[in-house]
């Protein structure tokens, strides 16, 4: 959904940045500036400014900035539609959209209305498990499996007793309607009968809350051996379990270096009672594209650690590609011995575990161990197969990258490492990892975070364009089209030409198509960057130039092996080539 101008200015001007950002830290006024240490990165010396004037932010230490829609993105890790929904929540605005469209209101409401009811049934699956008599059990099955008081309060523990119709009783008297608690999966509804009683019975309560903090649903753990061993709250109006993570919540307002996903929510528990506060859960279920997405609205880099068995080892290669296709450093944890990471930390501790994750395969490394696993390294032939099977794995990957492996394979096999390399070459065009196309010109290997590195480029030039009139002047004298490949930046650049200095880029991000937004967005960030723009926008024109001509020159190349070429083809293309080779000199 895109946002029209004058509703967008309204709710700019109804979130006033000031009094937003107050609710986080506390300003303090110093020249035409509010002052305070910022809340995006930790810090013991105030660099984060808040212009009321201007009504932006700007961080001296980390670089975040951008107008208040921006700080809602990072301080609450959302995406800039989700940051607009809380804005116009708290603006008491409605969505666009929801003006006319009685049935997105009625939707809305219901929602709230469902996510109210899930937290008061964690509230009473609370007071039922501290509750002495009616919790006795259960307190001491989390006792034995020791989830002490803290543990049990931090992640919101509780019991749902063993009746029929407990919380049916208490959630119709607080006003709930049985629909309500039907639709939030609280109770269950027999088809046949038509009779209505309460879904979690006789068992331990997780409940699983959304990254705002509110109660999407509920896992259920019995507190012996009967078959399921955990129920859990299926797919509602409010919760779709590929869409989230246990545990991520905990850690919102945090910055951190990596997170840990595990299979189970005795995992993310038994971690953090260890000391290792930051594992998150995927519950069971194959990792989605956007669990992937929402791991990386915290960080660059993912240890994978599922459980040691087979079904945990195949999950694992599964949430690779997933996770690396997000942009993300993945790093795998293995356990031996079949153990989960809850029993892991049990027997090792937090050193243990810091130990194994130290000690973490990379990508390529874990694909090649699992690979081993398909043969016995025993048999003499099986392990000749296995290095050739490798040996093509590896040839498929970056140069820089291929002489590490072929040492591990040489380790694993005994083989020599120059008989590897060569094999490797044989082998070249066999790789088997040829399975995700390269981004744009091949040889271009993204960035550290994901993004692509031409991208990068194209947003600087964007960027200095956007603050600096004569870097804009400098850009216009090229053809927009060769400079900019990114469609969501063309157009950007175009209607930045065509505005001149009416445009706002606020307003521009925020009318877009969701898609496009969030790409667009990343230009609000760096709003108050500015210095040294023309220089900067000079260097970044000059770097895309030279990018076409090598991939100009790569077209080329593949040209001239075509077998089918005239002579005067031939002579034409090894003309451009030389030329182009000679600009970029
Ligand atoms: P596990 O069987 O590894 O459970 O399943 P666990 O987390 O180690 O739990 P404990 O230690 O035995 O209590 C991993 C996850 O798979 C899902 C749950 O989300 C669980 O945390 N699962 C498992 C189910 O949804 N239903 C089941 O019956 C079993
Ligand atoms: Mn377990």
């Amino acid at each position: 959904m895109a946002f029209p101008s004058a509703w967008l200015d309204e709710l700019l001007h109804k979130n006033d940045i000031v009094s937003v950002v107050s609710n986080y830290v506390e300003l303090k006024p110093k020249g035409r500036k509010l002052w305070a240490c910022c809340p995006l990165h930790g810090e013991k010396t105030p660099s984060f400014s808040v212009s009321p004037d201007k009504q932006l932010f700007y961080c001296f230490g980390c670089h975040a900035g951008g107008t208040v829609i921006q700080f809602v993105m990072d301080m609450e890790r959302l995406t800039f539609y989700e940051a607009v929904q809380q804005l116009a929540a708290r603006a008491g605005m409605e969505l666009p959209n929801e003006i006319n469209d009685r049935d997105l209101q009625k939707q809305r409401a219901r929602r709230k209305r469902l996510t109210e009811a899930n937290r008061d049934a964690a509230r009473y699956f609370c007071a039922c498990f501290t509750d002495p008599k009616i919790g006795r059990d259960a307190q001491q099955y989390a006792a034995n499996r020791g989830l002490n008081p803290e543990i049990v309060t931090r992640f919101g523990i509780g019991y749902a007793p063993d009746s029929w119709d407990s919380l049916k009783t208490h959630l119709l008297g607080m006003g709930y309607t049985e629909t309500e608690l039907v639709d939030a999966g609280l109770l269950v509804k027999n088809a046949e009968r038509g009779s209505v009683y309460d879904a979690f019975r006789g068992r331990l309560i997780f409940p699983i809350l959304g990254v705002t903090g509110q109660v999407l649903g509920f896992g259920a753990r019995v507190m012996g051996d009967e078959k399921p061993k955990y129920i859990n709250t299926g797919d509602t109006p409010v919760y779709n379990k590929r869409n989230n993570l246990y545990g991520l919540n905990l850690h919102k307002n945090e910055k951190l270096d990596d997170l840990i996903m595990v299979e189970g929510y005795m995992d993310v528990i038994g971690l953090f009672k260890a000391g290792v506060k930051n594992a998150v859960a995927s519950l069971g279920t194959a990792l989605t594209q956007q669990q992937a997405r929402l791991l990386k609205r915290y960080v660059e880099k993912v240890y994978i650690a599922y459980d040691g068995d087979a079904a945990g080892q195949n999950a694992t290669v599964r949430g690779l590609d997933i996770l690396k296709n997000e942009g993300l450093e993945v790093r795998v944890i293995t356990f031996p011995d079949d153990l989960d990471p809850d029993e892991y930390v049990q027997v090792y501790g937090k050193e243990g575990f810091d130990r194994l994750k130290e000690n973490a395969l990379s990508l390529n490394a874990f694909k090649l161990e699992a690979m081993a696993k398909n043969y016995d390294l025993s048999d003499e032939n099986a392990r000749e197969q296995y290095a050739k099977a490798a040996c093509a794995f590896v040839a498929g990957l970056q140069p820089i990258e291929q002489e590490r492996y072929y040492r591990l394979i040489a380790k694993k096999t005994g083989y020599a490492l120059e008989a590897l390399e060569a094999q490797g070459v044989r082998s070249g065009g066999l790789a088997p990892d040829r399975g995700a196309p390269p981004i744009r010109g091949g040889f271009r290997r993204r960035a550290e975070n994901g993004e692509d590195p031409r991208d990068v480029t194209e947003r600087t030039l964007l960027l200095a364009c956007l603050h600096d009139g004569e870097a804009l002047n400098l850009t216009k004298e090229k053809p927009a089209k060769e400079l900019f490949h990114n469609p969501v930046f063309l157009a950007l650049f175009e209607a930045l030409c065509a505005q001149g200095t009416a445009f706002s880029l606020a307003k521009y991000v925020g009318e877009l198509p969701e898609k496009e937004a969030e790409t667009a967005s990343s230009l609000l960030r760096e709003e108050d960057v500015t210095e040294n723009t023309l220089r900067a926008a000079s260097d970044c024109i000059k770097r895309l130039e030279r990018e076409n001509d090598a991939d100009e020159i790569a077209r080329l190349q593949a040209e001239l092996k075509r077998t089918d070429l005239t002579a005067e083809e031939r002579d034409a293309a090894l003309k451009e080539i030389t030329k182009r080779i000679r600009a970029n000199k």
